[in-house]
């Protein structure tokens, strides 16, 4: 089967809309808005060429770590799902560290891949393998993770990841009853994720817009001061980053008598960190409000004994089906469309969205899946009943099913 050059051509000269959010893969600012320069690329040279003349259709998938549970999910999912459908598969994990991905990226094209799908350790640093890619005619999907300044990233696959932010917000607020008129004034402090990740600042910014409102009415403090993406990032979402960040910001702020209520936290890794941070730490004597991402099963304990207070479920089995379906649809000649996704029938949401990602240069074509929010309250029947993605363990806790 040869993914044919007209296909791509196709949709990748779909009209470019400039962005309406930020655009976190511009390196220019640190919150400038959308790089307007974002071009329609009517050059349909640089799909011209695929490797499939020898007949295999071989997809390279380049995942960024195996330290964080869900990357190595992504990765059986998406080899899986690829297997079934007749693909080869060669996967790779970067270790996080950015050169081994482009090295593997580099040998994976040497070694003729049909496709790649990348989930990115840095998305702002690809530029050239990608220009490798194109010249050697391999379209690009990027995965969970949009790839930055390159005009050659064919689709991007992800969640809502505004929404992400959105909805850990929302939870802080309806938690503390901002909402209520009491008169009472709340602490809170933030991390985000690694700002190589173009997900955290969308994640950052979705919640910020709930929350800013009650901090520019005084209701929410910020005793540290440090509410500005790149102060409150953590670089490679390491656990350990965020808990001595925290451990330090506890001794600082908190070694008194002023309370912490919420810290908001970007995803589960990052999360940990700050939970035992204050376990350790603070003596305040209340409980923190603290938000998650992800569903890592030792988060999903932490729900239960209560000291971590939601979490964000992303079906990656849902991210990894709608990449799979995308690339195989493309190969058989389909456009990219909302109507793509329909002939799907999928038993869950997909928005096809042309207007939220513009990466530096082109407004990236994304297939966008929905965030769910967990709880204590409804774990059980999110994540065992309705999507079966964990089963409930013999001692109560929850473990990914098989
Ligand atoms: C993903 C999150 C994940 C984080 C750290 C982000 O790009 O969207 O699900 O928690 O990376 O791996």
């Amino acid at each position: 089967m040869v993914l044919s050059n007209r296909h791509y051509t196709r949709y990748l000269i779909a009209p470019i809309t400039l962005s309406l959010m930020l655009s976190a893969c511009s390196t220019a600012s640190k919150t400038s808005a959308p790089d307007n320069t974002a071009k329609s690329d009517t050059d349909d040279t640089r799909i011209d060429n695929t490797h499939s003349e020898d007949g295999i259709d071989k997809i390279g998938i380049s995942m960024p770590t195996q330290y964080l549970e869900r990357w190595t999910r992504d990765g059986n999912n998406l080899k899986a799902s690829f297997e079934a459908l007749g693909y080869e598969v060669d996967l790779r994990y970067a270790g996080n560290l950015i050169d081994t991905q482009i090295d593997a990226i580099y040998e994976m094209i040497d070694d003729g891949v049909d496709v790649l799908v990348i989930g990115a350790v840095d998305g702002l640093s690809l530029g050239k393998v990608m220009e490798k890619a194109h010249e050697a005619g391999i379209p690009v999907v990027a995965y969970d993770r949009l790839i930055c300044n390159s005009e050659y990233v064919s689709a991007y696959v992800s969640f809502d990841n505004y929404q992400v932010g959105r909805l850990q917000g929302e939870y802080i607020r309806d938690a503390l009853e901002l909402d209520k008129v009491t008169g009472k004034i709340y602490n809170i402090e933030f991390t985000a994720g690694d700002s190589v990740d173009n997900n955290a600042r969308f994640f950052f910014n979705g919640a910020m817009d709930v929350l800013k409102p009650y901090i520019d009415k005084g209701t929410l403090k910020v005793p540290s001061g440090q509410r500005d993406f790149y102060t409150v990032s953590t670089s490679q979402w390491s656990t350990e980053t965020a808990n001595v960040r925290f451990q330090i910001l506890i001794g600082s702020y908190y070694s008194g008598d002023r309370k912490l209520d919420a810290v908001l936290c970007s995803n589960d890794s990052t999360s940990i960190g700050v939970q035992d941070a204050i376990r350790d730490n603070y003596n305040g004597g209340n409980d923190v409000v603290i938000t998650g991402q992800d569903c890592d099963v030792e988060n999903l304990r932490r729900l239960m004994d209560g000291r971590q207070s939601m979490d964000v479920y992303k079906n990656l089995a849902y991210e990894a089906g709608v990449t799979v379906m995308l690339v195989d649809s493309l190969y058989h000649g389909k456009e990219m469309s909302q109507s793509l996704i329909d002939s799907w029938n999928l038993d869950y949401e997909c928005v096809y969205d042309t207007q939220s990602y513009d990466n530096g240069k082109i407004v990236v074509p994304a297939f966008l899946l929905e965030p769910v929010e967990i709880t204590s309250d409804n774990m059980v029947q999110e994540l065992v009943d309705n999507y079966g993605t964990y089963v409930i363990s013999e001692d109560g806790s929850l473990q990914v099913a098989e």
